[in-house]
């Protein structure tokens, strides 16, 4: 598995399908558990990321770290985390359609090879990139959506940003955060079924 994961990485290094190939000072593949049953899609590099070739180690994603330690989950042991992007957009704005699109080989590839059971979509991006039109995060985030042959049959939930949890920080019955630790609770719940 992970000799494939290198093939897909060594092809995405040398990637200029799009034009952030001129302002990347690095690719941000993936990082985590690739034997896992639980993979987590973000939306793409930010600075850090961009640094330091690894996704989710900004603020946002020390945040991740402590939403899946509350359920006793580690990224090195239970979690492989990857994005829908590989490269940073400049300033961190929204994803091009061209730039999801020259990207989704990468995702695709790295959804076939780790098989996962459950997927998480994390924030908008990334929902948009496995489930189209099905609506807006705030209404969708929480449920289990049952995935086709594209993700080989995993089951999909869309949660929060971590990003959108740092700009609304009340932690109050029927706030983002409190929903998002019903979200993983509840994905640790499946989890453990499997
Ligand atoms: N936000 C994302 O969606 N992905 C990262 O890797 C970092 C921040």
């Amino acid at each position: 598995m992970q000799n494939q994961l290198d093939k897909v990485k060594e092809k995405c290094l040398l990637c200029e399908k799009c034009s952030l190939c001129k302002t990347r000072t690095n690719i941000v593949f993936d990082d985590g558990f690739a034997n896992s049953k639980l993979m987590l899609i973000g939306e793409a590099p930010g600075f850090y990321e961009d640094q330091q070739g690894k996704p989710f180690v900004g603020k946002a994603g020390q945040l991740l770290d402590k939403i899946f330690a509350s359920v006793g989950l580690t990224r090195n042991e239970h979690v492989y985390i990857c994005n829908t992007l590989k490269c940073r957009p400049p300033e961190n704005r929204n994803p091009l359609p061209e730039e999801k699109e020259a990207c989704w080989e990468y995702l695709k590839a790295q959804i076939d090879i780790i098989k996962p059971k459950i997927i998480l979509l994390c924030g908008n991006v990334a929902v948009q990139s496995i489930l189209p039109n099905i609506g807006g995060i705030t209404k969708i985030r929480g449920k289990w959506y049952q995935g086709g042959d594209v993700v080989h049959g995993a089951k999909l939930m869309p949660i929060f940003h971590p990003s959108y949890l740092l700009r609304n920080d009340s932690r109050e019955k029927g706030s983002p955060k409190w929903l998002m630790w019903q979200d993983i609770q509840e994905i640790k719940r499946e989890y453990d079924k499997l």
